[in-house]
This record gives C-alpha cells, sequence and structure tokens, in this order.
C-alpha cells in the first residue's frame, strides 16, 4: 500500500570501485531495485540496451570528461542521468547537464541525498509524462482530519522544497478558508485571495496570477485564504474544478492544503488530487477517528493517497507497526517532532528547509518531494 510496496524505479550505476556504498543505499530503499553495476561505460551502454533503467549513475572517476559526456549525450534519451563528482569538477559538471544529465550529486553527500535525486529524476520524469499527456500540473492535496496534527507545515515544508527545483512553477492554495495558516507558515500576506480569483472573469493569463497569488522567497507562488472568515461561504465546492483545472497549465505542482473538515469543499479537492498526503500523529485514538474518516471516503483511500505519520518517534513510545495497525494502512513517511526548530523559523518566518533553522532532520522533511514525485509514490 505505500511506496515501499512496488520497486518500479530502476536503477544502474557506472562506478570504477564497484559502487557497493552506493548499492547498500539503494538496496536500504525497497522502491528501488538496482539493476546493475558496471565499470566502465561500454558494459553500461549494453545494460542500457538491454533493459534501459529509469535512472543512471555515473561517477565521473569512471571515466574521462569527454568519454563522459559522450556517454551522457547518447543515453539522454533512454534514460535519466544523475552525474556524481567533486567541487573540483565544477566545469565538468556544468558541461555535463548541458550534455543531458538530469542531476548532480557533489561529493560528499549524504545518503539521503543519493535517494532523493534519484527519487527526484524519476519522478521528473513521471510529472514530464504527465504534461505530455496533457493534464498539466500534479495536483497534491494534503489533509488531516485531525486538527494540529501538522498538515499545513507539511504542505507548505512540501511546496517550499519542490520550488528548490521548480522555482516559479510551484503553486500552494490555502484552502482552509476559515482558519488558514499558509499565511502564517510563509510569514506572507498579501491583498487577493482566492475568492478573488473566483471572482474574475475570463481565461487565466500568468498576470492575473502574479497579481493575486503572493510570491514567497523560495519561488513558491501562494494563493492566501480570506482575512475574514465570513467569506469562506463564497467559494462554492462547485467552483473548484474548474479553477483547479484552469490553474494546471500554469504550474508543475499545486499543493493545497485543507482544513480539518470533511465538508463539499474538501471533497471536492481530494476529487481533483492527484495525490493525496493524510497527515496522522501517533496518538491511537485519534488515529481511529482517522481511520473512521478513511473508510467513509474513498478519496482517502484510494491508489493515489499515502500517510505521513508525523512527530513520531513520539514521547509515549507507540511503535510503527501499532500505528500502521489502528490506521490499517502502512505509512508512507515519519517526520519527528522538531519543537524548537520549528517553532524558530516559524517566529523568524524562515522556511523549516533553510539551513538557518537549525532542523536536525531536514532530510526527512525534504523526503515529502519523494512521496509526490516518484514513479513509485503511488501508495
Ligand atoms: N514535526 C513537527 N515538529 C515540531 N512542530 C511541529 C511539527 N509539525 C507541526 N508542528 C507545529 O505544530 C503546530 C500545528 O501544525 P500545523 O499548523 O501544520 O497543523 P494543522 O494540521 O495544519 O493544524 P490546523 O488544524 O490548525 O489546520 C504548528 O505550530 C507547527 O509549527
Ligand atoms: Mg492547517
Amino acid at each position: 500500500m505505500n511506496a515501499a510496496a512496488s520497486p518500479t524505479i530502476t536503477v544502474a550505476l557506472l562506478d570504477p570501485s564497484g559502487g557497493q556504498q552506493s548499492a547498500s543505499v539503494i538496496a536500504s530503499d525497497r522502491s528501488l531495485k538496482l539493476i546493475g553495476i558496471a565499470s566502465d561505460p561500454t558494459a553500461l551502454v549494453d545494460e542500457v540496451a538491454k533493459e534501459p533503467p529509469s535512472v543512471v549513475l555515473v561517477d565521473t572517476r569512471a571515466l574521462p570528461a569527454d568519454a563522459l559526456l559522450d556517454l551522457t549525450a547518447r543515453l539522454r534519451d533512454s534514460t535519466a542521468i544523475i552525474v556524481a563528482g567533486d567541487a573540483a569538477d565544477g566545469a565538468l559538471l556544468s558541461h555535463a547537464i548541458r550534455a543531458g544529465a538530469r542531476s548532480l550529486l557533489v561529493r560528499p553527500y549524504e545518503p539521503d541525498d543519493l535517494l532523493s535525486v534519484i527519487h527526484e529524476v524519476a519522478g521528473h520524469a513521471t510529472a514530464r509524462a504527465q504534461r505530455r499527456m496533457g493534464s498539466g500540473a500534479v495536483v497534491i492535496t494534503v489533509y488531516s482530519p485531525k486538527g494540529g496534527a501538522g498538515a499545513t507545515t507539511v504542505a507548505t515544508t512540501l511546496a517550499v522544497a519542490l520550488a528548490q527545483a521548480h522555482a516559479g512553477r510551484v503553486g500552494i492554495i490555502d484552502l482552509d478558508l476559515r482558519f488558514g495558516g499558509v499565511g502564517i507558515a510563509l510569514d506572507l500576506r498579501g491583498q487577493n485571495t482566492i475568492t478573488d480569483l473566483l471572482a474574475r472573469s475570463g481565461p487565466l493569463d500568468p498576470g492575473l496570477i502574479d497579481d493575486i497569488f503572493v510570491a514567497h522567497q523560495s519561488g513558491v507562488k501562494v494563493l492566501l485564504s480570506p482575512e475574514t472568515p465570513a467569506l469562506a461561504d463564497s467559494v462554492s465546492p462547485e467552483a473548484l474544478a474548474p479553477l483547479i483545472a484552469a490553474l494546471r497549465s500554469h504550474f508543475e505542482y499545486l499543493v493545497i492544503d485543507l482544513p480539518t473538515s470533511f465538508d463539499d469543499l474538501t471533497a471536492a479537492a481530494l476529487r481533483v488530487a492527484d495525490r493525496v498526503l493524510l497527515v496522522a500523529t501517533p496518538e491511537l485514538p485519534a488515529l481511529r477517528d482517522v481511520q473512521r474518516i478513511m473508510s467513509i471516503a474513498p478519496e482517502l483511500r484510494n491508489g493515489r493517497s499515502q500517510v505521513v505519520l508525523n512527530r513520531w518517534p513520539s514521547r509515549s513510545g507507540v511503535p510503527l507497526a501499532d500505528v500502521e495497525r489502528a490506521l490499517g494502512r502502512k505509512v508512507a513517511l515519519a517526520i519527528p517532532s522538531e519543537g524548537v526548530a520549528v517553532t524558530r523559523a516559524l517566529n523568524t518566518g524562515i522556511s523549516l528547509l533553510d539551513r538557518r533553522a537549525g532542523l536536525k532532520n531536514a532530510g526527512r522533511f525534504r523526503d515529502l518531494i519523494r512521496l509526490v514525485t516518484a514513479n513509485g509514490g503511488q501508495a
């Protein structure tokens, strides 16, 4: 049911030293499958010709610069290439991008960095494939039936993380029209909100979007909720699907933060979503409520939805297996509690992913990207 259950991202390595380190990192992620380790480019080209992997990781130490650029240009249409090199290889790495490499890894890097970049480039292919099919942005809704579980934190952090690779092409919509917290979480205020967007007639052009969405420093464009909760009722659930359909062509990713209430607007947002992140915290009675909501809402238990467990491990020490039993579902990603750092980030208006926030587990927050971009991200 979760990302780990479907090994759909295949990876091949070109590494003169046998690639054992990368191999064991890849083996630790059950949504990845290592299909070959080549020590020379000819063996890699043969490997790719036999069975093109989703991703190829090429180490700059495996071959001379010219050969690396040739190989990249040759394989670029069959697979997504990641080039791993040293900071001193700067010029070569930027030539590699021009030759068609999808992404770079600069040594020394953490195992999490390797996994994130693999999922990211595999996901880019998915997003691109979806765009080719004319569906536009990937729409991700974030929902928690229980207040304060961390839905807004997950939605805003995900949007900021996605914007690191797609600045200007990521939007977030605060659909918690009464108690919306996206503006507070991102330290943004603005005149215009979703009600202004719905009040306009005629086509949505980029100028109008830039007028109404507020730009966050990360490059995320934010559609705020109304300042006055009374305006909330002016947004009809029927207006949502056409609005999202019109916005899709302007973004690569659109994140929608939802209120806790499971009303018609929430249901409409869940129906238009390509991915649903259901956020829960590890308290067993609350989890049973989440399970009940899931049992009545097909949008929350279909293949597009995944569970994010926030603030785990918890002080009460509830094991993951108990959480999964109470939910009747696998947890796709667990995010630890980062009390002080999250409060500090909120109070100073900086993103949780900003180094200055000092998060101990920023990697877990960044892992949210995997859930929405990877081929294997489907639950
Ligand atoms: N992993 C975490 N570590 C520390 N603090 C967190 C974490 N996740 C969320 N918080 C904090 O918990 C509070 C509630 O989070 P958030 O607003 O994201 O929840 P929500 O589910 O959107 O709640 P609401 O019901 O208000 O919409 C916020 O102050 C947030 O900064
Ligand atoms: Mg919220």
